[in-house]
C-alpha cells in the first residue's frame, strides 16, 4: 500500500484533498481509514492535532513507525472503525479521507458519515476521495470505468488475466470492494444532514466529496 500511496496519482490526490479541506494551523483533524499516513504525515506539520484512525493494527503500527521517522508528535493514532469514531462530540475541525470507505457496506458508509457528523464541529468540513463508480453497466460512466480497469488490467498479459480472473471470482463471492456513485454520496451527504455538498468524479474510478456541518442556525 506505501507503494501505491507515494505514485504520482495518490500524492496529487493527496494534495488535493488537503487544500479543499483548507486546514488551520488551529484545526484538530481526523484522518479516516489513516493506512500509513498519507493524508496524516501531510496534514499534522500544518493543524494543530491529528487523529488518525484505522481498523487494521499493523497499518496503526507502521504509521506510528512513519510518524517516528518524521519526528511529528501531534498524531493519535487509533486502532477503530469508521462506523465507531473514538472520538468526542464535535470534538474535530475538519475530516480528512482517501480510498478507506469502499471498504465499508452501504449501511457502514451511511453509519460512517453519522459518526463524522456527530464528530465534527458546527461549519466543520469533510473532504474524501474514493473509488466512486458502481458495476451497472446501464450506467456510461460505469461502463467507460470498467472498461478502463479491465484495459489497465490486460496490460499485465497473462498475470493480468489472471488478476480479472480472481476478481471476478471475488464479486460472484460477494467479497467484491463496494465503491458507490456520485449520486449515491450526493443522497447519503444530504441525508446525514450535511451542506455545501459537492461530489465529484475523476477520469478515472475515483471521485472526490466535499461537504460541512451546519451551524445550529442554517
Ligand atoms: C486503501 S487504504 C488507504 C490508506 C490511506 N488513506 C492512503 O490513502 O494511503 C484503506 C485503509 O482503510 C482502512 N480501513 C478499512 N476499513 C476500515 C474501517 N471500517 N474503519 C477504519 N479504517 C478502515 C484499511 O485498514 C486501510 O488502511
Amino acid at each position: 500500500m506505501e507503494q501505491l500511496a507515494g505514485s504520482p496519482a495518490f500524492l496529487d490526490l493527496r494534495d488535493r484533498i488537503i487544500e479543499l479541506a483548507r486546514l488551520r494551523s488551529e484545526d484538530r483533524v481526523l484522518d479516516i481509514g489513516a493506512g500509513t499516513g498519507l493524508l496524516t504525515l501531510a496534514a499534522a506539520p500544518h493543524v494543530s492535532h491529528v487523529s488518525a484512525v484505522d481498523i487494521s493494527p499493523a497499518m496503526c503500527a507502521r504509521l506510528r513507525r512513519n510518524l517516528d521517522r518524521e519526528e511529528i508528535d501531534n498524531v493519535d493514532v487509533l486502532t477503530d472503525t469508521a462506523t465507531a469514531l473514538p472520538l468526542a462530540d464535535e470534538s474535530v475541525d475538519a475530516v480528512i479521507s482517501n480510498y478507506c470507505l469502499h471498504h465499508l457496506d452501504d449501511n457502514g458508509k451511511r453509519q460512517a458519515l453519522t459518526e463524522v457528523m456527530r464528530v465534527l464541529r458546527p461549519g466543520g468540513r469533510l473532504v474524501f476521495a474514493d473509488m466512486m463508480f458502481s458495476l451497472d453497466l446501464v450506467d456510461p460512466r460505469n461502463r467507460a470505468v470498467v472498461a478502463l480497469l479491465i484495459k489497465r488490467v490486460l496490460k499485465h498479459g497473462l498475470a493480468g488475466i489472471s488478476r480479472l480472473a480472481k476478481n471476478a471470482t471475488r464479486i460472484a463471492a460477494g467479497r467484491w470492494e463496494r465503491p458507490a456513485t456520485v449520486d449515491w454520496w450526493l443522497e447519503a451527504l444530504h441525508r446525514a444532514g450535511f451542506i455545501a455538498v459537492s461530489v465529484r468524479a475523476f477520469e478515472h474510478e475515483g471521485g472526490i466529496a466535499c461537504a460541512r456541518a451546519p451551524h445550529p442556525t442554517t
